[in-house]
């Protein structure tokens, strides 16, 4: 599918204020970046064609972008050759970086990881990948707009139409609109409880809410819907220092 997302990458390129998830929700409002990067080690998980690494980039961080998509890095490559920016690609899986433990500032996720790999094994992955302290940020859909959209795939309503307990993985290859992958989402007690038990504490937690007289339906949320309900979350996490650590990050 990587050339259905040649043209939004473009557009997305261009930016050079970012603006997010599917209603593009500015980067004042939502604050995913640090104000200032230079110089961070940082890394994009699922990084599609780059353009979140890009606007990392262009705020001084040092930028590695992951995706499993050989066609999604190749039109990262022709973009970054474009903009005369520059970065590293590492084709791989998000859920198994060949990176050294402890080597990253600050971890994001756009509908990369944060919905296409296995939270159970992505959000440990990424906590080894943190420095102490380091941060993670990811935006994905919320737990509601799973719930509901109809089991036919067809855009959401206003009607649960599976279960919230127990949410984990939904397959959406079969479906009869609009067929995708296997997508992740996990209750909110779970997400709480899988960032306590892998060493992480929330900073922050955003629901967001389509813009006033949204129009149209995006990726199967009718603005309406999204007006009412949240069709996205973001999690902004930091990684626990262990005790060792703490006195030694104090010490210093
Ligand atoms: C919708 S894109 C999001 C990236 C970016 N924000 C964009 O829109 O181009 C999802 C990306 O996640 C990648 N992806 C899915 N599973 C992955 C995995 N296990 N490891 C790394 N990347 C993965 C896909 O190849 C795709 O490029």
């Amino acid at each position: 599918m990587a050339s259905d997302w040649e043209r939004a990458g473009e557009r997305s390129w261009k930016q050079k204020v970012p603006s997010w998830g599917i209603w593009a929700l500015p980067e004042s409002a939502l604050q995913l970046l640090p104000a200032t990067m230079d110089e961070m080690k940082s890394i994009e998980l699922g990084c599609g064609t780059g353009y979140v690494s890009a606007w990392m980039r262009r705020r001084g961080a040092h930028v590695v972008g992951i995706d499993n998509s050989l066609e999604q890095l190749k039109t990262a490559e022709r973009l970054m050759a474009e903009h005369g920016i520059s970065f590293e690609l590492i084709h791989g899986n998000a859920e198994d970086v060949p990176l050294p433990d402890a080597s990253i500032d600050f971890a994001i996720s756009e509908y990369g990881a944060a919905i296409w790999c296995d939270p159970l094994i992505w959000i440990p992955e990424a906590h080894r990948l943190l420095k102490p302290r380091g941060l993670l940020t990811f935006l994905g859909g919320h737990p509601l707009a799973m719930l509901a959209t109809p089991t036919s795939g067809a855009s959401c309503d206003e009607h649960f139409h599976r279960a919230y307990f127990g949410m984990h993985q939904q397959d959406w290859r079969g479906v009869e609109y609009d067929p995708g992958g296997i997508e992740f989402n996990l209750t909110h007690s779970d997400w709480h409880r899988l960032f306590r038990e892998t060493g992480f504490e929330v900073i922050d937690y955003l629901e967001l809410q389509a813009p006033q007289g949204a129009s149209g339906t995006q990726f199967g949320i009718p603005g309406e819907w999204a007006e009412k309900w949240p069709s996205e979350q973001v999690w902004k996490l930091r990684k626990l220092p262990t005790e060792g650590e703490e006195s030694h990050l104090i010490g210093n």
